[in-house]
């Protein structure tokens, strides 16, 4: 699929080698990839990333790495509160990816983090992006955390949003605020809901890089409850496809959900990296986690018709990807 169909009426008529994009969390999982990608298709890069310590920060060094040193990036290596006004007002494209994500570990003081990264920081670079005349999309990354443990056979944007976690109520929080912004002060503004994201660079903290991890290193997997929990894995490259198709996306504030079309049980992804690695797993386990929802899955019809998106990448091929970024990392420590 073309990332920049221009003859659509959705899409903008940017030339994306002109586009200075300005990247909130870029030296994080998902961040990396996009900056890699822009850069690659002659977008400026402002990245915008303070390292948080909510894993180790290393890792997101070496994330940074892979293009830090290009002649189109630049990283500001602040919070986003600290950053200056006119940093989103020099921007075409701002994706806004910079929080503190995990649904498990937001519970107790934790949750003033969750508080301070993902709405107060929020709606400081909305105010800032309100007041810009280049601006030309504001696209947030909101989650499937907003819907909550909903009974849905598939979760359309139009079903009730019941956050399950602080997590999500953080995300649903700034998603709203986005919308306010964009009702008050037109902000050119989207969200996209992401459906459990995996891949190379994939967070420490999630299933799939502890998965594979214990198959490599020989040790166990922590699996909470009986594994029957479903999600909808979305692989990353497919997340950055619907980033840059809702970049040049025109018209009102909208909301999309964007899944991997993979509706999978734990107990499926344990089977399926165990026959593509040719060996048994060990498996500790451990009680249901307070904030986990039992299934997700994702109607993307929406984000299909208005923004072209459509998922490219199987689950047996993602898993592929991540096992062989992770053997590659071990290799090279
Ligand atoms: P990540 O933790 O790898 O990346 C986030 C980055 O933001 C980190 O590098 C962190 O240092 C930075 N950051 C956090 N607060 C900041 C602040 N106040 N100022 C500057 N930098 C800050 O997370 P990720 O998995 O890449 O997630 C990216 C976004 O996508 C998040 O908004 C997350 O809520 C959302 N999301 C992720 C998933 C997923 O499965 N990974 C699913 C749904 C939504
Ligand atoms: C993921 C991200 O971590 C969130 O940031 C994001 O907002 C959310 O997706 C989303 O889709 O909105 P989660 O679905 O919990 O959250 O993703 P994983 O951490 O990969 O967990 C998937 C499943 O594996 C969960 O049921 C979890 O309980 C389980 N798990 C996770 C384990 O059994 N063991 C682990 O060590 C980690």
């Amino acid at each position: 699929m073309n990332e920049f169909p221009r003859s659509t009426p959705q899409s903008a008529a940017l030339d994306p080698t002109g586009v200075t994009a300005l990247v909130t969390g870029c030296a994080g999982f998902i961040g990396s990839h996009l900056c890699e990608r822009l850069l690659s298709l002659g977008c400026s890069v402002i990245g915008v990333d303070c390292l948080t310590t909510y894993y180790e920060v290393a890792l997101k060094k070496r994330n940074l790495a892979a293009f830090q040193s290009h002649p189109r990036f630049r990283l500001i290596n602040d919070p986003i509160l600290q950053t200056e006004p006119h940093l989103a007002q020099n921007a075409d494209w701002i994706f806004h990816l910079a929080a503190q994500p995990g649904v498990r570990a937001s519970w107790g003081t934790d949750f003033e983090t969750y508080v301070t990264n993902n709405i107060v920081s929020t709606q400081y670079l909305l105010e800032h992006a309100a007041a810009s005349s280049r601006l030309q999309r504001f696209v947030y990354a909101s989650s499937s955390s907003v819907y909550g443990d909903i009974s849905a056979d598939h979760f359309s944007e139009e079903c009730r949003t019941a956050p399950f976690s602080p997590y999500g109520v953080t995300k649903l929080a700034a998603e709203h605020l986005c919308a306010v912004y964009a009702s008050n002060f037109g902000l050119p503004a989207s969200a996209l809901r992401f459906f459990t994201v995996f891949g190379p660079r994939q967070r420490p903290d999630m299933a799939f890089h502890r998965l594979i991890s214990a198959a490599l290193q020989g040790s166990e997997f922590p699996l909470y409850g009986d594994g029957t929990q479903q999600r909808d894995f979305t692989f990353v490259q497919d997340i950055i496809q619907a980033l840059l198709l809702a970049a040049q996306a025109k018209g009102p504030f909208e909301v999309f959900n964007i899944g991997g079309g993979h509706v999978v049980s734990m107990n499926d992804v344990i089977a399926t990296v165990e026959e593509i690695l040719g060996t048994p797993i060990r498996i500790a386990r451990h009680p249901a986690q307070a904030g986990d929802v039992r299934r997700t899955s994702a109607d993307i019809s929406k984000a299909r018709l208005m923004l072209g998106y459509g998922p490219r990448t199987s689950l047996q091929e993602g898993l592929t990807a991540q096992i062989e970024y992770l053997t590659a990392r071990a290799a090279a420590v």
